[in-house]
This record gives C-alpha cells, structure tokens and sequence, in this order.
C-alpha cells in the first residue's frame, strides 16, 4: 500500500500481500493471454513496476515457453529483491527506469508487458504511454489487481462509507504536480487502449479477505483508515471509535472485506 503515510513501498508490505494477490489474480485472462502466444518458444516479458517481483512467481509456471523477464521498478532495492526470488526456470534482468519514460522502442521483441498493483499510482499520462507503448510496439498487455474504489464489509458499520471516500480522495490526490489516478486508472488504461484502436478484457479480482488474512487485514485497514484521515482530518476523532471496533473483530476472526480490483488484458 502506498499513502502520504506510507510514500515508498516496503518489501514486507509486498510479501505480506502476496498470498492475497495470488488467490485473486483473473487466471482466466491468462488462458486467453496462452491462446494469442500460441507455441512461440521464448517470450520476453516486461514487468512494470516490479516491486519484488510476485507476478512472475505468479505468471511464469502458467506460460509454455522459455522466459526472459525484464524488471522495471524506481526502486534499486526492490529490483534486487526481484531478482534474488525469480522463480526456477526464467532468465531476468532489471530496469531501473520511471514508468512515464516508457516507449514502443523499448518493447521491441516483446512478447508481453505485465503490471500488478501499479496504475492506481500514476497519471494519466503515464497510463497513455503504456497504452501508447504496447498498441505501437503490437505486443498485449497484462494489467493486474488495479484497484477500484469499491470496499465491502461484513459485518458493515456505518462510518464504513465515509472512510472509503475519503480514502478514495486521497488516491485521486496531486502529489509533486502529479494527479494520481487512483480509483479511476482502470477506466483511463480502457480509455487509453480504445483510443490506440486495442481491444481489452475486463475481469474483477478482488481481495476476499477473512479470519485467515489477520495480519494483512490488519495492515491494509490501518493504512486504509490512515490514508482517509489524512485526507479529511476532520474524521480523526470518529476514525478512533471505528477503529478500535474494527480492529477487535480483525483479532476475533470476525471481519471479512472485499476489497476490489480488476485486471484488464489488453490484445493489440
Ligand atoms: C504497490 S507496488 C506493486 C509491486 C508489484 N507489482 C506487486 O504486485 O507486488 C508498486 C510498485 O511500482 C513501483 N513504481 C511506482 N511508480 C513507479 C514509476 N513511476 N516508475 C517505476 N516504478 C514505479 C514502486 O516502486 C513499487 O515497487
């Protein structure tokens, strides 16, 4: 999770989260990905904004061919954490290198480009040069667990809506000049790839979240709740209340969320 609170990624966020993001990811867009590959014998995968490199340990044993992964990520020592855990199997190299500055030349000889848990955090610019990238270079598009704005609880409580929409305000929040997208960059990748004359299918891939997923559930509604105070601080006094009601159900076992994602495959 990224938020004011939480600028850089941390590695123990990305393995914590992990497990979720592999029982959610759409395998069926990876069905339809095997199709278009057909029986080419190596396939060089781009995977943007890495982190430590869970969608290959996720997506390498579930294509045919060789692979050849390149890792790009802003982060250095994330990129190094990507390399010491690729999976068996699969050569890598890595990519220090912004997503924004990404362009069809650097796709060349791809046969994939692949993000997970990225969009929501850039423009919609840089959403474009993706879009832009891959239609001009011909190669598809994997876009996963992308989040939506939508959370749901159970049991719910009444301050459930007003944190999410704060929370969801601060996504679309300007940082550095920047808009971030947040809720919204699912629609714009669409958008983006429509304009580019690129077909795209959808499919959810929401977290289901339960008394098996304490300690992420714990973490996410922290940050959750941390983000959409932060956002409107007016809420800090009703958000001690709710919290200390949500984090006993989170230790009892008795809190389930829904949190929902898309991801979106993208065949030029
Ligand atoms: C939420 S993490 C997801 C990591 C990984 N894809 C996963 O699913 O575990 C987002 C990653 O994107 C990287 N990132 C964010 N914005 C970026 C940009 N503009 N250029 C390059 N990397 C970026 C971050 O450093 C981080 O590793």
């Amino acid at each position: 999770m990224t938020s004011t609170l939480m600028p850089g990624v941390s590695p123990d966020w990305l393995s914590l989260r992990e497990p979720a993001d592999a029982r959610s990811r759409a395998a069926d867009l990876v069905d339809d990905l095997r199709e278009r590959v057909g029986d080419a014998p190596r396939m060089v995968i781009h995977d943007l904004g890495c982190g430590t490199g869970s969608a290959a340990r996720w997506l390498a044993p579930k294509l045919p061919a060789a692979q050849h992964w390149i890792m790009w990520d802003r982060d250095p020592d994330l990129l190094a954490a990507a390399l010491a855990g690729k999976p068996d199997g699969i050569t890598a190299a890595t990519r220090v290198r912004d997503i924004g500055t990404l362009h069809a030349a650097d796709l060349a000889g791809a046969a994939l480009v692949t993000a997970s848990a990225l969009i929501d955090i850039l423009t919609v610019d840089e959403v474009d040069a993706i879009a832009s990238a891959c239609a001009g270079a011909g190669v598809p598009a994997l876009i996963m667990l992308s989040v939506v704005g939508r959370v749901e609880f159970t049991p719910a409580d009444p301050f459930d809506a007003e944190v999410a929409a704060a929370f969801n305000a601060h996504q679309r929040r300007s940082v550095g000049g920047r808009r971030l997208l947040g809720p919204d960059a699912v629609a714009a990748l669409d958008e983006a790839f429509a304009r580019h004359g690129v077909a795209t299918t959808l499919r959810p891939s929401p977290w289901q979240l339960g008394a098996d997923d304490r300690a992420l559930l714990e973490v996410w509604f922290r940050e959750w709740l941390a983000a959409a105070v932060d956002q409107v601080p007016a809420l800090a006094a009703p958000a001690a209340g709710y919290a200390r009601r949500r984090t006993a159900e989170i230790a009892e076992g008795r809190l389930t969320a829904s949190v929902h994602h898309v991801d979106l495959l993208a065949l030029p």
